[in-house]
Parts: C-alpha cells; structure tokens; sequence
C-alpha cells in the first residue's frame, strides 16, 4: 500500500507551486496525496510569513492537528515555506511535535530528509538558500499539474527590501530560472492539459537570465499553440522596462490586466517603504499601456496606515485609487514583520487604521462593481475551467481574471468561450454560453 501525504497551504500563488511540487517530489518515493488527514503518514504545513501572526497561526494549526490525531500513531510533521525560513531552529525547540523544518529554497531536499528522518528519527533544520539546485532539480521533476490554468515560477527571491516586507529574507536573493527550463516546463504543462500559464516570481518583471527577459519568455510561450492565455505576477514599478511594455502591443495570448502593486499613492510614504519610484513613474507606465491597448486595466496591492501615514497621505492613495480606476485589486493594513526595517516603527492608530481600510475597499469594491455593470449585456471571452460544485453550470474567468458563473457545455472546459452577461454583482459575471465547441464552424 502506498504511504500517504497531506498538505495544507498558507500564502502566496508561489507557495501553491511549491506545494504542487512536493507532491511531484515525494511521488518519486512512494508518497500519494490524501485530502484525509487521519489517515495520513506525512502532515506538511506549507506556511506565509507576510503578515500579521504568522508564527502563531502555525504553533496554532500544529496545536490542532497534534489534538485531531492524538487517537493514533504521530505522522512525521514537516513545516515548510517562508515561516520555516525564518524561525528555523526556534520551531524545533519549541514546538517538538514537528520533526523538520524545510525552507522555500530548499524543499527539492524533501525526499533525502524525509529518508533521514525516518532511518535516524532526529529533528532536521534544512533552511539553506540554494535555489540554483533546486531548480535544476525540478527541472528533472515532470510537473504533473492537470489544471487548466497552472503557475509556473520563472523568478524567486528579492533585492528591494522594501522597508515593510520579509520576502528578502524567506526567500532570499533574486534568482532567474534558465529559459530553457522555463520552456521545456511550460511545454510540459501544455501537453498535461493546461491551457492558461501564470508566470510567478516576487519580482517577476526583474527575470533576467542570460539576457532574456520576461518580454523574450512571453513571446516564446506563446508559440505554444495548445497555450491560450499568458498572465504573470507580481511586478514591481521599477522593473516595467520598455520591452515588457512593448509586448503588449505585438502579443496575443497575454492578458490585458496587469497587476502592479502601487502600495501607496503619497510619494512620502513610498520613499519611507524604500520604494524607489514615485507616483508619477507609475502613472507614466499606466498611461504608456493605455495607448498601447486601451482595454488594459490595472490591479494593485495596498499597504493601508503604512507608519508615519497621515490623513493627506491616504487621501491620495484613495485618489489614485479613483483615478487609475483599479480593479481586482488587494489591501491590507500594514502589520509589522519581526527583522525587518519598519518593525519598530511607530503604528497608526488601530482605529483610524481600520476606518481608512474600510474606505479603501469600498472604493476599489465601487471599481469592480462598476467594471461588472459595464459588462452586463454584452459579449465577453471566457476560458472554462471546469463545472461549479453543483455540476449545473460552468466556471471560468474573463480576460480580467473576474469569475464567470454560466450554462456551457463539457466540450468546451479547457476552451475559449463567448458569454454573453446578463447579470453581476461585486466579484463574479453570470451568464450563457453563445458558442460552445459543438456549436462552433470549424
Ligand atoms: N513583490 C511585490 C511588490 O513589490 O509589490 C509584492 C510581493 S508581497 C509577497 C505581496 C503583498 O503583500 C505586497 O504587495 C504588499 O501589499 C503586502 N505586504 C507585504 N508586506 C506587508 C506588511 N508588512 N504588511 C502588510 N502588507 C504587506
Ligand atoms: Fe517585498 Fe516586493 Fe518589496 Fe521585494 S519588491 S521587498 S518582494 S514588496
Ligand atoms: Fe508569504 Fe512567502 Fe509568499 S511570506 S506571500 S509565502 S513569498
């Protein structure tokens, strides 16, 4: 009988990469996934370090899982991701139903520790920042995701070290994936199914690997004919470079939504984050695509009561949040991380915070709610992904990445399709498929 193992996953798109590769790595010594985890032989918590009480949600989760199986025999407890990074060895101490500690530029090693542990039953901190090997060995790994839309990491790591973010040091220095490993695995996803890439790295738009850019991977993916829709996040301001913009004028298969966090829209506040732009750098880059493809729309990540953020300041992020018009975007009120510049730093008030948060989200809710309502009534292209739950209707997402709720046909998962909208409401489109596969001329 095969052994069993279950994975929960906290965090970013990266950390879902992560996890669906372990699964590919432990495969190759016996291990199958079970959604069961009474019945599992490995429990792996793939842990977010970005915000808030990291550290305690893990001590907490590990706290539940050690209550949920205490009728049976302990699984080996492994912890991985960006809060294994950063509290490495003080876990072990701590917390001694966890048996190894597995860092995100160091999991391609789980097989080896796994068979350590098991042979020598001695605790083990592997938190070595080695992302060249563990690239070339998930090079060796077939990616088996089946999803119609899929990531893959193109770029790990950081060298901003924007004064409120931990990244820099989970995850380490930058480093660029080669091209060629990049296309051989998004060759590989196209012939497992998948028919939507998002390309992944903390600074995607900084990829770099023997002079080819992310415009020179855009543009090689999309000779992949099985290949419909290419997206990639996130991107940093600084690193929207002339060639990446001009990309959007030639290409057919990348997305007309870029995602490009802002955080703030007060110039002071972003030179106290170490930003390293300004807002009239960003506007410069919005206004370029806009000419380039006036469908384009922005999203954004927000940093709300940054330290030091005065009422002024958040007026102008509300601004430019009108102004840009974004869209499926993200916000969070800042949450001082253990190490890192602004920790110390005086907070704004917990109240005022939550106030500015709110208005924040109802704006960028506004947004969204009237992007929705211009669509009603009119066609839109969708790729399908699969059936809702309920098995009665379809489920896909727009060229905005907006969910599509509508009656289709199963020949058509994993197509392009044209519905038509005839209702929205905040996050989600529904509607009716006006030519499925069976219905389209060939
Ligand atoms: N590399 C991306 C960039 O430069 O914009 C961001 C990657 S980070 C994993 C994702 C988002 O988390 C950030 O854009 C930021 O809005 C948010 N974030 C990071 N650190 C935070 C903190 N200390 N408090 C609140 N939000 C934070
Ligand atoms: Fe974090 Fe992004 Fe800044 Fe890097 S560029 S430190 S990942 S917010
Ligand atoms: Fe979290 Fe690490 Fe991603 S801190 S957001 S899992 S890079």
């Amino acid at each position: 009988m095969s052994k069993k193992i279950f994975i929960k996953t906290f965090g970013c798109q990266m950390n879902e990469y992560d996890t669906n590769r372990i699964f590919d790595s432990v495969r190759e010594i016996g291990f199958v996934r079970t959604e069961n985890l009474e019945e599992t032989d490995i429990y792996l918590l793939n842990t977010c370090h970005i915000r808030d009480k990291a550290k305690e949600k893990v001590y907490h989760e590990i706290g539940r899982v050690k209550q949920n199986l205490s009728f049976r025999k302990k699984p080996l407890v492994i912890v991985a991701g960006c809060v294994a990074q950063a509290e490495n060895e003080e876990m072990l101490k701590r917390e001694s139903y966890i048996d190894i500690v597995l860092g995100p530029q160091a999991y391609h090693k789980i097989n080896d520790k796994i068979e350590e542990y098991l042979n020598k039953q001695k605790k083990i901190d592997e938190t070595e920042f080695d992302a060249i090997s563990k690239f070339n060995y998930l090079d060796k790994l077939k990616n088996s995701s089946q999803k119609i839309s899929s990531f893959l990491t193109i770029q790990e790591g950081c060298d901003k070290f924007c004064h409120f973010c931990v990244v820099p040091y989970t995850r380490g220095p930058e480093y660029s994936r080669s091209f060629s490993q990049i296309i051989n695995e998004a060759n590989i996803l196209s012939e497992n199914g998948v028919r939507e890439i998002t390309l992944l790295g903390q600074n995607v738009n900084a990829y770099n690997n023997e002079n080819y850019k992310l415009s020179d991977l855009i543009l090689e993916i999309e000779k992949i004919e099985k290949i419909k829709r290419i997206r990639y996040t996130t991107s940093h301001p600084r690193d929207m470079t002339h060639d990446l913009i001009e990309v959007y004028d030639v290409s057919k298969k990348l997305m007309p939504l870029v995602h490009l966090p802002v955080q703030s829209g007060s110039d002071r506040i972003l030179k106290s984050m170490n930003r390293k732009h300004l807002i009239c750098d960003y506007i410069k880059i919005y206004e370029k695509l806009k000419i380039i493809n006036s469908r384009i729309e922005f999203s954004s990540d927000f940093i709300i009561a940054y330290p030091g953020e005065s009422e002024d300041d958040f007026q102008a992020t509300l601004d430019l949040v009108k102004n840009i018009n974004f869209i499926n975007s993200f916000s969070f009120i800042f949450s001082p991380r253990p190490g890192t510049m602004a920790s110390n730093l005086k907070l704004v008030d917990k109240k005022i915070s939550l106030k500015r948060l709110e208005k924040v989200q109802k704006q960028l809710f506004d947004n969204q709610i009237k992007m929705n309502k211009s669509i009603e009534n009119s066609e839109i292209e969708v790729l399908v992904e699969n059936k809702t739950n309920s098995g009665a209707k379809f489920f896909g997402r727009s060229e905005y990445m907006t969910s599509v709720i509508f009656d289709g046909n199963d020949d058509d998962v994993g197509n392009v399709v044209k519905v038509k909208i005839n209702d929205s409401n905040q996050n989600t489109l529904f509607g009716k498929c006006i030519n499925t596969s069976k219905q389209r001329v060939a």
